[in-house]
């Protein structure tokens, strides 16, 4: 059966999902992907094939046609907790890093280059915390989180990063770029986390001098628009460290998927009276848009990713700055996520929110069906690339493993917050 031809999204019987049982690794100790080879496919469910069991052998569908029917229920998200990781990548239960929005001029100049040779101090992206901060959130906050009703399990199906979800939601728009997700079931609350892929490491390992330069520039856009405090002024004669970070911490309800996720966020309003996640503002940059082509480009592309990125905890506006070839910023514009649909109404083959929620809506759904087994070392390994349908295979005590043991034994255990790391 050809799965990008079929009407349902879920479909069966015909495709394996491969079981293994022990991963390669490559001399650095890393998972190597592509090196992955199956096993053996009918381990785990012993005496039955996928073919007799479609529930062990399913994909989904990508193709956006799938997925335009009603907007599914979103529940408003709301704000459980925050937490903050200094310059030193240190995680604290509390907001220390929040940022304050400061009004810039209509057309303020802003030198996004000034810094980069000398005031920045970059991420080390290749060090991979999966889903450590959030689980260390979850740990310290546990007696105000709601449990299980006899039971210490948490009170949601899935716990993960805004930013997984976002990558969910665009999926069906998406060309370029796939993605490896990892989940877990851990007493009934599945945990997603990113695995890179091999693709996005060569990308990472290789990326262009331009391109390191044109990163920067986000943050430094960042540091023009924000103060320490509600009543200061940004300060850009400062170090840009990208691993400072304000998270915020939301549940929501996307149809009869109970969601715990967190997010960056960039800063807030200094408005005092107005409450997380509404105050929160999502800082941009972006090229100056000068043709009709590139506006339209900017609706199909790139206000889709702001959208997604948005939308997910309830962030109510983008604030973009407009940069010309040489990194200034020309002119700054405010987007509210509330009339991003009204915007792209008019261009010709553009996304729609519906598709994005629907598709991530069906995939969470898709989650649930396959990833069965309670387990904090079976990894459910779920891939996808363009063109292509969602697949699976399933992992046991293998290096895609991701909650770690103080997690799993603080969870298993009935102690409260204190006991953790
Ligand atoms: P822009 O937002 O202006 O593109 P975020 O907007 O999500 O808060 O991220 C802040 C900045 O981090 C981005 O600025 C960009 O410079 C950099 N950044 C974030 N995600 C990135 C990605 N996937 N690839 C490259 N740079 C990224
Ligand atoms: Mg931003």
């Amino acid at each position: 059966m050809d799965h990008h031809r079929s009407r349902r999204p879920f479909s069966g019987s015909h495709h394996r999902q491969s079981v293994y049982t022990r991963d390669r690794n490559d001399r650095k100790g890393r998972c190597d992907n592509s090196l992955l080879r199956p096993r053996n496919h009918h381990q785990w469910q012993s005496g039955s094939t996928p073919e007799q069991n479609p529930l062990t052998s399913q994909t989904l569908s990508t193709r956006k046609e799938l997925y335009e029917r009603d907007f599914p229920l979103y529940k408003q998200p709301v704000e459980v907790g925050c937490f903050s990781l200094d310059a030193q990548r240190r995680f604290f239960n509390d907001g220390r890093q929040m940022r304050y929005y400061v009004e810039p001029d209509k057309n303020p100049n802003f030198d996004l280059r000034d810094g980069y040779e000398d005031r920045y101090v970059k991420r080390d992206e290749s060090v991979k915390e999966k889903l450590d901060h959030i689980l260390r959130w979850i740990l310290a906050n546990r007696l105000k989180l709601k449990s299980k009703a006899s039971s210490h399990a948490l009170d949601f199906d899935f716990v993960t990063w805004r930013g997984h979800l976002t990558k969910l939601l665009t999926t069906p728009y998406e060309t370029r770029d796939g993605w490896l997700l990892a989940v877990t079931k851990f007493k009934d609350t599945l945990y997603i986390s990113e695995v890179e892929t091999e693709a996005a490491r060569r990308d990472r390992e290789n990326r262009p001098e331009w391109n390191h330069k044109m990163m920067y520039w986000g943050y430094k856009f960042e540091q023009y628009m924000c103060a320490d405090n509600a009543h200061g002024l940004p300060d850009s004669s400062g170090v840009v460290n990208t691993n400072e970070a304000f998270c915020t911490v939301v549940q929501t309800r996307l149809t009869d998927h109970k969601l715990l996720f967190s997010g960056e966020v960039d800063c807030r309003d200094k408005d005092p009276s107005v409450p997380p996640p509404a105050c929160y503002v999502e800082l941009k940059t972006s090229a100056e848009i000068c043709t009709p082509k590139q506006r339209s480009n900017f609706h199909r592309f790139k206000l889709l990713k702001w959208w997604a990125q948005s939308f997910l905890p309830g962030v109510p506006r983008v604030v973009a700055g407009f940069r010309d070839r040489d990194g200034t910023v020309v002119s700054v514009d405010t987007f509210p996520i509330a009339k991003v649909s009204q915007l792209i109404k008019n261009e010709p083959n553009c996304w729609k929110p519906t598709v994005c929620m629907n598709f991530t809506c069906d995939f969470l759904s898709f989650l649930k069906r396959i990833a069965t087994e309670d387990n904090p070392s079976v990894v459910y390994l779920v891939s996808w690339e363009p063109l292509k349908d969602v697949t699976y295979s399933v992992h046991r005590d293998s290096c895609f493993s991701f909650l770690p043991l103080w997690y799993v034994e603080a969870m298993g255990s009935c102690q409260d917050s204190h006991h953790q790391p």
